[in-house]
C-alpha cells in the first residue's frame, strides 16, 4: 500500500448509494484508505475528505448525487474539503464530472480503488486526479474489507457482468465478469465466523455465474462448501440471472439448512416480445418453469424479483402479461422501476415511445398489485414460526426489536426486558402482518417451523 505523507491521519467520510455491491466496495475503499494512513469518520462535517460512492443504473440515482454535491457546498464553504466521486457514475461520466461540478477533485472508478491513496495525495497537493480504467482481473481478493461492526457481512465473490441486457449500464460501468478464487472466499468466511458473524451474503452482479479461476468450481459448489465450512452462519446470495439458476444450484439451496430459503430472481417483464428486446435470453414460460422447479423442491421458499415498467415498445398487452406473470408467480416481493434510458446501452437507440405518464401509471399498477400479493403472502404465514436473526431496535418503538427471517422478511417482536441482542437467532411465531412487515412473539420451541436451521 502507498502511504502518502499527505494522506496521513486525514479523516475520510464515505457515503454509499445504490446496490449492495457498492456497500461492499465502500468497505474495500475504507480498508485501502485506512491502510494508507487515513481515519474513517461517520459524518461529513468532521471529514477532510468526502467520497460519494455512486450508482448509475437509473437517471434518478445520478440526479440524487448531483443534488447531494450541491448540498455539500454548504458544509464546504471555504472549499477546504476534498470531494470525490467513486463507483459507477465516476466510470460512466469520467471528466464530465469535473466540468459539471467544480467542487469535485477526484474521480475513481470501481476497478481502481487501489490507486485511491495516490489520487488522494494528488488532490491534497491541489491537483485533480482521475482513475477509471476497467480491469479484467481485479477482484480485490487480497483486501480484507473494513466492516462496520455487525453480525451480517457481504462478500463480493465476482464482479462485472457479461450479459448486456439491452437497458443496463452495468457492463459498461463495471466491466466484464471475473470471479475471486474460492480459497480467499473460504478464508474470509472462517475469519467472519471466528468474529461471531451470523449471516453472510455472497454478492455479484451475476452471482450464480461464479466460476473459480483457480479450481474451476461453480457457484453451487462454492455455496455448498461455504455452508459446510461455517455451520454457524446462514448464507444468502444476490443477484441471480435466471439463465444460471441451474438444477444443481436449486438442489444445493434445498440441501443445506443454513442456505436461506430466499431467491432474488429478476424477471424484468412478463412479455416475451419485451424480454427478447431486453436481451434477457429466456421466455416467460421458461421463467415460470424455473419457479415451478424451485417451489417443487422448496415449497416454503420466498421469491422476489425486479420489474421494469415502460420499456421501449411496451404495449398495454405486454404490460398485462407482466401483471399476469406476477399473479402466476405470486412473488413475495419486488423492486419495481420505471424504464430509464442509459447512454451507450442498446436500448438507448430504441424509440423511447412509452410516455412518462403511461410509464408511471403502469409502474403504479404493478406496485399496487405487488403490495396486495405481499400482504396476502404475509397473512398466510400467521401462526408459522420463523428463525429470525435479530438486527436492532425497531424504528417505531425501542421496546420492539426487528430482525430478518430466513426468507428475508422484516419481523418485529417485543424485547421488553432487553433479553435479545443483535445477532441472536430467535424463533418468532408470526401473529399479524402488513405488506412490508411481519409481527410476532418469541417462542421457546418450534411447533410448526417453516425454516428451521
Ligand atoms: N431502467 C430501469 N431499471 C433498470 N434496471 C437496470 N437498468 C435499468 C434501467 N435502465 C433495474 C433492473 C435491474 C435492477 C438492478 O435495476 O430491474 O434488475
Ligand atoms: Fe445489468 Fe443484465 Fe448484468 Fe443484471 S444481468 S447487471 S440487469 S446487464
Amino acid at each position: 500500500m502507498i502511504i502518502n505523507e499527505l494522506n496521513k491521519n486525514k479523516k475520510v467520510y464515505i457515503e454509499t448509494y445504490g446496490c449492495q455491491m457498492n456497500l461492499s466496495d465502500s468497505e474495500i475503499v475504507s480498508a485501502v484508505l485506512t491502510d494508507a494512513g487515513c481515519n474513517m469518520v461517520q459524518n461529513p462535517e468532521s471529514a477532510d475528505v468526502i467520497l460519494l460512492n455512486t450508482c448509475s443504473v437509473r437517471e434518478n440515482a445520478e440526479l440524487t448525487i448531483n443534488k447531494r454535491l450541491l448540498n455539500l457546498n454548504s458544509i464546504n464553504k471555504k472549499g477546504e474539503k476534498i470531494i470525490g466521486i467513486l463507483g459507477c457514475m465516476a466510470e460512466r461520466l469520467r471528466e464530465r464530472i469535473f466540468e459539471q461540478n467544480h467542487s469535485v477533485s477526484l474521480i475513481v472508478g470501481p476497478d481502481e480503488y487501489r490507486r485511491l491513496p495516490e489520487i488522494l495525495g494528488l488532490a491534497f497537493d491541489g491537483e485533480k486526479g482521475i482513475a477509471v480504467k476497467l480491469s479484467r482481473q481485479e477482484t480485490y481478493d487480497d483486501i480484507s474489507p473494513l466492516r462496520v461492526d455487525g453480525k451480517s457481512a457481504w462478500i463480493s465473490v465476482m464482479r462485472g457482468c457479461n450479459n448486456f441486457c439491452s437497458y443496463c449500464i452495468v457492463p459498461f460501468a463495471r466491466g466484464r465478469e471475473r470471479s475471486r478464487s474460492s480459497e480467499t472466499i473460504y478464508n474470509e468466511i472462517i475469519r467472519l465466523e471466528n468474529s461471531n458473524y451470523k449471516e453472510i451474503t455472497l454478492l455479484g452482479q451475476n452471482v450464480n455465474s461464479y466460476l473459480c479461476p483457480v479450481t474451476g468450481i461453480d457457484f453451487p459448489d462454492l455455496l455448498a462448501v461455504c455452508a459446510v465450512t461455517a455451520t454457524n452462519i446462514r448464507f444468502r446470495f444476490v443477484t441471480s440471472h435466471p439463465k444460471d439458476m441451474s438444477d444443481k444450484l436449486i438442489n444445493t439451496i434445498a440441501k443445506y439448512s443454513n442456505v436461506c430459503k430466499h431467491i432474488h430472481l429478476p424477471v424484468q417483464s412478463g412479455s416475451d416480445a419485451v424480454l427478447s428486446r431486453m436481451n434477457r435470453i429466456y421466455s416467460s414460460a421458461q421463467y415460470l418453469e424455473l419457479i415451478r422447479k424451485i417451489r417443487n423442491q422448496m415449497p416454503e421458499i420466498a421469491i422476489s424479483t425486479d420489474i421494469i415498467a415502460g420499456f421501449p415498445g411496451e404495449t398495454e398487452e405486454d404490460h398485462l402479461l407482466t401483471i399476469k406473470l406476477m399473479n402466476e408467480v405470486n412473488f413475495d416481493g419486488a423492486f419495481m422501476f420505471k424504464y430509464s434510458p442509459r447512454e451507450n446501452t442498446t436500448a438507448f437507440k430504441f424509440d423511447d415511445d412509452v410516455s412518462d405518464e403511461i410509464k408511471l401509471r403502469r409502474l403504479n399498477e404493478i406496485i399496487h398489485l405487488q403490495n396486495s400479493l405481499s400482504a396476502a403472502k404475509n397473512r398466510s404465514e400467521h401462526g408459522i414460526v420463523h428463525n429470525v436473526l435479530v438486527e436492532c431496535p425497531s424504528k417505531r418503538n425501542h421496546l420492539e426489536w426487528q430482525g430478518r427471517s430466513d426468507t428475508n422478511k422484516t419481523v418485529i417482536f417485543p424485547n421488553f426486558s432487553g433479553f435479545y441482542k443483535t445477532g441472536d437467532l430467535v424463533q418468532i411465531k408470526i401473529e399479524r402482518s402488513s405488506s412490508a412487515t411481519m409481527f410476532g412473539t418469541p417462542v421457546n420451541t418450534i411447533t410448526d417451523s417453516k425454516n428451521s436451521n
